[in-house]
């Protein structure tokens, strides 16, 4: 009798650790709902866990995944997690994989890519950015798309309503093109408007017209929202950092550029962060430096100094930052042997 009673007892024990297992296995990236009364993180917590990030370009915001030679992976989170790193940016090309005709439904099938990827970045323990990247079409004609770009965020926003606070939302990616600065600010204000019907207090991240840098600052007018973060990409000097790059006409003559780190060039990018600086304090608003790197056929001895200028100078600032990118033309990784390029990724984690 006891020996038979400790077995139903062992059995009905297996039976439950199996069911609760089983039910974990079926879907093992599904994160905890953040709820209404749950403790919402404002702006300035958030950017603190932004922190130190990365970019996973070329994967999804290329035409599909995979046409430019990055297709996620499972261990890339892994990876980047370990080396030191508190969040991603996921670039996304929405645009190309929604209708492009009324009511504009986004394939459920991009849904679940974008989902795996979220779910990748949250249970790493990274706070995952999320945005509106390569959107041609809408900065070739803004009055035309605007009404497929709101009807875009209108998807996003309810889709990923439930997801914890940890997920951020970031309008669009370097509006350029006939998105001036004067139609961007209403735009960005009427998407805000549209990610808030169900997202009311995720943080969301706004940026600058003309190509996100910053020769449109002064023009940018903030949303009144509270929580908003602030964020700009820094490419300069432009001929140093984008010297052969095939996507810049005329590139090619600027191969041999270096970056020294004299005097003189570490001054014109501090008085361009103070700037920022100064800008965010008046708006009380924290920054997040979104996208910054420089091409792989720059030399490596320039790129490992500007690099790690670039990221101590926003540190020291309290900027949030993403180093474009992961695994690319501008890679800290290394796709084929699977390793990191130890002296960019020392230069961006300094520990490491
Ligand atoms: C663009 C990329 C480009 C990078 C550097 C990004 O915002 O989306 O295509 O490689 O900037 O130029």
């Amino acid at each position: 009798m006891k020996r038979i009673g400790k077995n139903v007892f062992v059995r009905l024990f297996v039976l439950v650790l199996l069911t609760v297992s089983l039910s974990a296995c079926a879907n093992p990236t599904q994160q905890k709902e953040q709820s209404e009364s749950e403790a919402w993180p404002g702006s300035a917590q958030t950017n603190v866990l932004i922190g130190r990030g990365i970019n996973l370009g070329n994967a999804l915001e290329a035409p599909n995944e995979g046409d430019w030679g990055v297709v996620l992976q499972e261990s890339y989170f892994r990876e980047i997690k370990k080396a030191g790193f508190q969040s991603v940016r996921i670039p996304i090309r929405w645009s190309a994989h929604a209708q492009s005709v009324s009511p504009y439904t986004i394939d459920p099938r991009f849904f679940d890519r974008v989902d795996w990827a979220v779910n990748q970045a949250l249970r790493n323990d990274l706070t995952a950015i999320i945005n509106v990247h390569h959107y041609e079409a809408l900065y070739q004609n803004p009055q035309q798309e605007k009404e497929r770009f709101l009807a875009l965020w209108r998807q996003i926003a309810s889709h990923f309503q439930k997801f914890p606070s940890r997920l951020l939302f970031e309008i669009l990616n370097e509006p350029h093109g006939q998105l001036n600065a004067q139609l961007w600010n209403v735009l960005a204000d009427t998407a805000l408007k549209v990610i808030r019907r169900s997202n009311a207090h995720r943080v969301v991240i706004i940026g600058t017209a003309n190509w996100g840098g910053l020769s449109s600052l002064d023009d940018l007018q903030l949303p009144d929202d509270s929580l908003l973060i602030f964020t700009f990409h820094y490419y300069e000097p432009f001929h140093f950092t984008h010297q052969g790059a095939e996507w810049v006409e005329g590139s090619d003559a600027w191969l041999g550029t270096t970056w020294e780190g004299s005097a003189a060039e570490k001054q014109t990018i501090r008085s361009a962060f103070d700037r920022v600086q100064t800008w965010a304090e008046r708006h009380h608003i924290p920054v997040f430096l979104g996208e910054f790197g420089a091409y792989g056929k720059a030399d490596m001895d320039s790129r490992v100094r500007w690099t790690s200028f670039v990221a101590r100078e926003a540190e020291r600032r309290g900027f949030s930052w993403a180093y474009w990118e992961f695994c690319s033309g501008f890679g800290a990784y290394d796709p084929n042997t699977n390793q990191w390029r130890p002296e960019l990724l020392h230069a961006l984690i300094p520990e490491n």
